[in-house]
């Protein structure tokens, strides 16, 4: 585990500054056609359970496929798409949607949990790390606007330990969070701007 744990930092100290800058959105518009069915066209996604890649930073997208690519995060949906790409493939992947505009949210709102997702996510400073209006920032996804049902089943995987990502910070983020607040959060979250 310690060992694991080095070797991604660094490769992540080594892969964040070219993962925002070298990315080119028209290649990756282009190289991105297979993702369009689950994804969308414009990276809002129509389908349960699977993310919008619209408006997420690049950084943060081109990590996730590159620990895809490693099966460092094991999801067998997205295995396909990502085995023999470049790592430029996936930073263009990533450029174009991040340049993708977020469609609104009009599902229904129900005012008693998204008040509380809004206590809940001040109180564990959600922001911190997911940036100002939970719009991301580098290498930490978007929360704004995602679909509710990817965020909560992220969440829950998360508490029960089940989903591996780059450390363990969001696991102690949502440590002892009972399961209606889980559930605020993610109702809350997907109604930010
Ligand atoms: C068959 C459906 C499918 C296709 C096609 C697909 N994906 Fe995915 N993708 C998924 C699913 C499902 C997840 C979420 C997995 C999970 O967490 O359980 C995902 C997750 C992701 C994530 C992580 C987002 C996040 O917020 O963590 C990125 C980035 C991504 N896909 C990009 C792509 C790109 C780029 C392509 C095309 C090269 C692609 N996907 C093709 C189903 C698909
Ligand atoms: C200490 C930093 C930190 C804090 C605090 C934090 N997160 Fe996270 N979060 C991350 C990182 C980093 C990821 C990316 C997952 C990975 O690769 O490990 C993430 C991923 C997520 C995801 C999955 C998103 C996706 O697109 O796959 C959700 C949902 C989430 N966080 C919600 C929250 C909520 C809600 C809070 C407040 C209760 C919170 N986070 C607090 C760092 C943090």
């Amino acid at each position: 585990m310690i060992r694991l744990g080095g070797i991604l930092l660094g490769v992540l100290v080594a892969l964040a500054p070219a993962a925002l800058a070298n990315g080119d959105a028209a290649r990756g518009k282009a190289k991105g056609e297979q993702c369009f069915a689950c994804h969308g066209e414009t990276g809002n996604s129509t389908m349960p359970n699977i993310p919008s890649l619209a408006a997420q930073p690049a950084g943060a997208m081109f990590l996730q496929l590159f620990l895809f690519r490693e099966k460092l995060r094991d999801v067998p949906a997205m295995t396909p798409f990502v085995e023999g790409r470049s790592d430029q493939d996936l930073e263009d992947l990533a450029a174009y949607f991040a340049g993708q505009t977020l469609a609104p949210n009009d599902e229904p709102h129900d005012s008693a949990r998204y008040q509380r997702g809004s206590e809940l996510s001040q109180r564990l400073r959600c922001a911190s790390c997911h940036g100002m209006g939970y719009k991301g920032q580098v290498q930490v996804p978007r929360l704004a606007g995602q679909r509710e049902d990817y965020m909560l089943m992220a969440l829950e995987q998360y508490q029960k330990n089940e989903r591996t990502g780059i450390d363990t910070n969001m696991v102690a983020a949502v440590y002892g969070v009972p399961a209606a607040d889980l559930a605020a959060l993610a109702h809350y979250m997907a109604r930010q701007k």
